[in-house]
């Protein structure tokens, strides 16, 4: 049975009676497959899973999708019933965010490419909700999906830099059989829009196809990337970078083994992220 806490005091009461090593993902909900396997690794590695809903509109800017992000919090709680998670902290907007609140943890050069400049102000929005719920959860290890690489960077340079007794694991992107990397987002697509979806794991495995045939400089696979988008008439494509996986500085000369692919591509209204990480085999 996932138990359902609802403040930061029940979290609280619920770990000083559940001790041992707790393994957590923070998650905004409408859980799909890549959610649930996070929640299957961190119940196997930790023994005890607990998740977290919050739709975090600190994160979110004012011309984004707030307001219509998608929430099924039935259909989520059994689905974390059915993955075996333990608990599952799901507060209000004031439970996390009371009158008064005045706090932001800045992250600095990871989180200004690629995401924090096409969307300022969203790290800090994900660094200040992730560092709450840490504080909150108490995890031994946290889990995040790779399909937020930069996310990810962001938040192991907030767990450095803040001392915070954890481990972070990230976890491989998870797909749909035609390569499209799951995400709550992918619900906001039309059927044409659905099948042009599929060019940002085109583009990111046309780079990749690049890459290990031997050609391997930055801007180079860039275009290769474009090239590829540019074929989709419903893509318009915010960025595409080659950049080291763990500064995410733009790389112009020759990409070595492990340099992150991304991209970021609007689909009519819809915003989808990807990435790979190039390897040579
Ligand atoms: O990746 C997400 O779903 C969110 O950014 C997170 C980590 C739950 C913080 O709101």
């Amino acid at each position: 049975m996932t138990r359902r806490l609802l403040t930061p005091a029940e979290v609280r009461a619920w770990r000083a009676q559940n001790v041992g090593p707790v393994g957590f993902v923070p998650t905004m909900g409408f859980l799909h497959e890549g959610h649930l396997a996070l929640m299957r690794q961190a119940k196997s590695e930790c023994g005890t899973a607990v998740a977290s809903l919050f739709v975090n509109p600190l994160q979110f800017g004012p011309d984004e999708d707030f307001g219509r992000y998608p929430r099924a919090l039935e259909a989520d709680l059994a689905k974390l019933e059915s993955a075996g998670v333990d608990a599952v902290f799901t507060p209000g907007v004031a439970d996390l965010y009371p009158a008064g609140f005045d706090t932001r943890v800045e992250v600095g050069a990871a989180a200004s490419p690629l995401e924090g400049a096409v969307r300022p102000g969203h790290f800090a929005g994900v660094a200040t909700v992730v560092l709450k719920l840490l504080n909150i959860v108490q995890p031994r290890r946290a889990y995040f999906g790779q399909k937020d690489a930069q996310q990810c960077v962001v938040i192991r340079q907030v767990v450095r830099d803040l001392d915070v007794p954890l481990e972070v694991v990230v976890a491989p992107t998870v797909r749909e059989a035609d390569g499209l990397a799951m995400s709550s987002r992918n619900s906001y697509l039309g059927p044409e829009e659905r099948t042009a979806a599929t060019v940002l794991f085109r583009a990111l495995s046309a780079a990749e196809r690049t890459f290990r045939g031997g050609a391997r400089d930055g801007e180079g696979l860039c275009r290769r990337m474009a090239e590829v988008l540019s074929a989709e008439p419903l893509a318009r494509p915010d960025y595409v970078s080659v950049a080291h996986p763990d500064t995410l500085a733009e790389i112009s000369g020759e990409a070595g083994e492990g340099a992150l692919a991304s991209l970021a591509v609007r689909i009519g209204s819809t915003r989808l992220i990807d990435n790979l990480v190039l390897r040579s085999g």
